[in-house]
């Protein structure tokens, strides 16, 4: 159990994204994303009512431990075990956001957060294959239970659909090589660790720049393990009509993919868009926190 905050996750645009809920005491409020609980904190310091929902268990128990919240009923069916009486938490997938928060008697909101993208426990201390500077078994499940794993896409899938996710999840310029050396290295043995990866699409792509051959790959089969884009729209959609009007919906996302589905679905709503250009972090917040750096946030009121 990792007990320290900046260990498990620095939040990104901590204080510019509870501004733009606009939280007013005793009014209650959805983090989709709980993360660490960073942003969850600061909403309860200002007087917010919380439920906080993350797919990964990890980030669940480490969040009840560090609140000391030791039942995630809603407050009338915990009694005396309930600690602190502002803060629910749930495991579950933000794309099932309205059925959870009807659970939990949050389904009339001021304000719901999604910080997207992982934390930095899953990244450095999970163990389970995000990056491709550890040498980790190939997996990327943010929730544990579910069957399908990166080792099963990169192992099963046709060269067709490592092509189609690599072109579609990341703007992969070399999908096609990348998808010909896989099924020929898999032909041959397994690809079960994420540096057997990186070795096949070194062999099949120079680097361009900074960025390292492995990152688009990466991020594509995260996506398509977790169905990310997918979970986001519905995710998106409960939003909207849990919360109330005059609400507040604030997106952080890392890449043009999400921002574009956030930008297009906030138009298709007709919601209020607040910040008419995305707010991205300072020069300050970029040197202290590195991942903040691909940060853009987004704030609508619902109308
Ligand atoms: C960037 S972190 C959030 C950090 C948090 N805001 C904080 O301040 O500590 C993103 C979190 O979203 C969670 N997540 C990703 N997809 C999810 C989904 N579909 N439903 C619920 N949680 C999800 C991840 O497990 C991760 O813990």
């Amino acid at each position: 159990m990792i007990r320290n905050q900046d260990a498990f996750h620095t939040s990104v645009l901590l204080q510019k994204a509870v501004d733009g809920l606009n939280v007013k005491p005793g009014r209650k409020y959805i983090d989709a994303t709980l993360g660490g609980g960073g942003h969850t904190e600061e909403i309860l310091k200002r007087g917010g009512i919380v439920l906080g929902i993350d797919i990964d268990q990890d980030a669940v128990d480490y969040v009840r431990e560090k609140f000391k919240v030791q039942s995630s009923l809603p407050r009338r069916q915990a009694g005396k075990f309930k600690v602190n009486k502002d803060l629910f938490i749930a495991q579950g997938n933000f794309a099932d956001l309205k059925n959870i928060a009807k659970k939990y008697n949050f389904d009339l909101v001021a304000g719901i957060l999604f910080d997207l993208g992982m934390s930095s426990y899953q990244i450095d201390k999970s163990t389970r294959g995000f990056s491709f500077l550890r040498d980790e078994s190939l997996d990327m499940r943010m929730d544990k239970s579910e069957d399908i794993t990166a080792e099963y896409i990169i192992n099963h899938k046709p060269k067709e659909y490592l092509y189609e996710i690599f072109t579609k999840f990341s703007e992969e310029l070399d999908s096609g090589s990348i998808a010909e050396a896989i099924v020929s290295a898999r032909a041959l043995k397994p690809i079960k660790t994420t540096q057997d990866l990186v070795r096949i699409i070194m062999s099949a792509k120079k680097r361009v720049g900074q960025q390292h051959e492995a990152t688009k790959v990466f991020q594509a089969l995260r996506i398509a393990v977790n169905d990310e884009l997918e979970n986001l729209l519905q995710g998106l959609e409960d939003a909207y009509q849990l919360l109330q009007e005059g609400g507040r919906l604030v997106v952080i996302s890392f890449h043009s993919l999400e921002d574009r589905r956030v930008k297009l679905q906030g138009r298709e709503k007709g919601w209020h868009l607040i910040t008419k250009k995305p707010i991205i972090a300072d020069y300050q917040e970029i040197l202290k926190n590195p991942r903040s750096r691909s940060a853009k946030m987004r704030i609508f009121e619902k109308v």
